[in-house]
């Protein structure tokens, strides 16, 4: 299923850095998936953001000291024991120097010794400081205690330095809060998504696709990262960024996707192809642009090579997805694709409605399975769809071990 955090209670400690201002982002988009959220702040951290912003995002009184007297400053210990996930964002060297050495002096610190959930930290600060010896052996520390650490990304930092120090965007944070709390049922397996459109050039600026975006196949490849999977992602052209932690290969044509997948079939448990392979090529390419001529131009195409058949031709145990874009008749064409392709499940989806297909951040699948029997799903967002892909993968690759 797909990470559901709407009922989990996540206790989101801020420290005093100047990416402070990142958490109140953090904190919106963890109450868009409907979590509990409980802010801790250092006194440091009030400095650069003030706790009535937390406060009234969370809903809940902010805990900024032990000795407030109110609800929070009461709780909070309380609140380690209730938390599902602990987030410092972003976690100086200052909170990650004092965790690590067991010190409890404030309320961040105190609550920190007092947690057992999954803890989360996310070290933002100069990078001299945090590539200094004693903050590497602090949070080298953390990590062998079980701790999860989002490195932080290198690029200009507050300080007017450049280098390694700056806290990740809070999409790329929540992304890893996700993945930390996801059960990991692939872990130990290679998957091998493909996503977008492939490219077929006529000339330099003009060629032949379609309208697929990539989520589909990013939200499929995110989701099997988040489950333990080693995932490659070979990806046409997409306006998408990389997701965190997986190898994504990108490519432009379908002999170029042929190339990168044959490569790493033989490494592969999990095959998803979701990609939408131009079926045709123009039969020559021009070097240079086309120029404006006569009043009617006849294009010549050639057949591409059908990927997915060749994979399933050549499939040993790997364990082969297919997706079908339909705009009629989907039983009948994605039933014909699966056993034409040799498949073990094919995600058949109509491409025309305005709730799925391409370029929506919803789709409405039907399973179709190698035994004969389907599954429609309602309409849903493409990465629960993908997690219920998934789930049925896991079952029945579960079930042939
Ligand atoms: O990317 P999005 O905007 O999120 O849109 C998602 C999607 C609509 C692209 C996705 O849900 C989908 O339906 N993908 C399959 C698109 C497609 O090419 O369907 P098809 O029925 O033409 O092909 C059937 C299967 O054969 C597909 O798995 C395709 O990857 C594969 N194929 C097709 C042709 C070819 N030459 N080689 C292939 O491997």
């Amino acid at each position: 299923m797909k990470t559901d955090i709407s009922n989990k209670t996540v206790v989101l400690c801020v420290s005093g850095g100047i990416a402070a201002y990142k958490s109140v982002e953090l904190l919106r988009l963890l109450k868009k998936q409907g979590a509990d959220v409980r802010v801790i702040m250092t006194q440091n951290a009030t400095d650069f953001v003030g706790p009535l912003t937390f406060q009234a995002l969370s809903g809940q009184t902010v805990c900024t000291s032990l000795f407030e007297g109110n609800d929070a400053s009461i709780k909070h210990i309380e609140w380690a024991q209730e938390a599902d996930a602990v987030v410092i964002a972003p976690a100086t060297a200052n909170v990650i120097g004092k965790y690590a050495n067991g010190i409890a002096d404030d309320a961040l610190s105190t609550f920190m010794l007092a947690v057992t959930s999954p803890i989360i930290l996310c070290p933002s600060m100069n990078t001299n400081m945090y590539q200094s010896k004693p903050f590497r052996r602090n949070l080298e520390t953390l990590r062998t205690d079980g701790c999860f650490i989002v490195e932080p990304e290198a690029g200009e930092l507050a300080c007017g330095t450049s280098g390694p120090g700056r806290l990740p965007d809070p999409p790329d944070i929540l992304d890893r809060i996700l993945c930390c709390l996801t059960p990991k049922d692939l872990k130990g397996r290679q998957v091998l998504v493909s996503a977008g459109p492939t490219r077929e050039h006529i000339d330099p600026v003009r060629f032949i696709s379609n309208p697929s975006s990539g989520k589909m196949g990013y939200a499929i490849a995110r989701a099997a990262e988040h489950r333990g999977g080693e995932v490659v992602l070979v990806s046409g052209p997409t306006m998408l960024p990389d997701p965190l932690n997986i190898e994504v290969i990108r490519i432009t044509s379908a002999e170029e996707m042929a190339i990168a997948v044959f490569e790493r079939m033989p490494t592969s448990d999990i095959i998803i192809k979701t990609a939408a392979v131009s079926d045709y090529r123009p039969k020559e390419q021009a070097t240079q642009k086309i120029k404006k001529g006569e009043d009617e131009k006849v294009l010549g195409l050639q057949k591409n090579q059908d990927i997915l058949k060749e994979l399933g031709r050549r499939k040993k145990n790997q364990f082969l997805v297919g997706f079908a874009a339909e705009t009629e008749a989907l039983e009948k064409h994605a039933g014909q694709k699966l056993v034409a392709k040799n498949l073990d499940i094919i995600a058949g989806n109509i491409v025309t409605r305005p709730d799925s297909g391409f370029g929506t951040d919803t789709n409405q699948v039907t399973l179709f399975y190698r035994d004969g029997t389907k599954e429609p799903l309602s309409v849903m967002e493409k990465d629960a769809v993908a997690h219920v892909l998934l789930d049925r993968v896991v079952e029945r690759v579960c079930a042939d071990k």
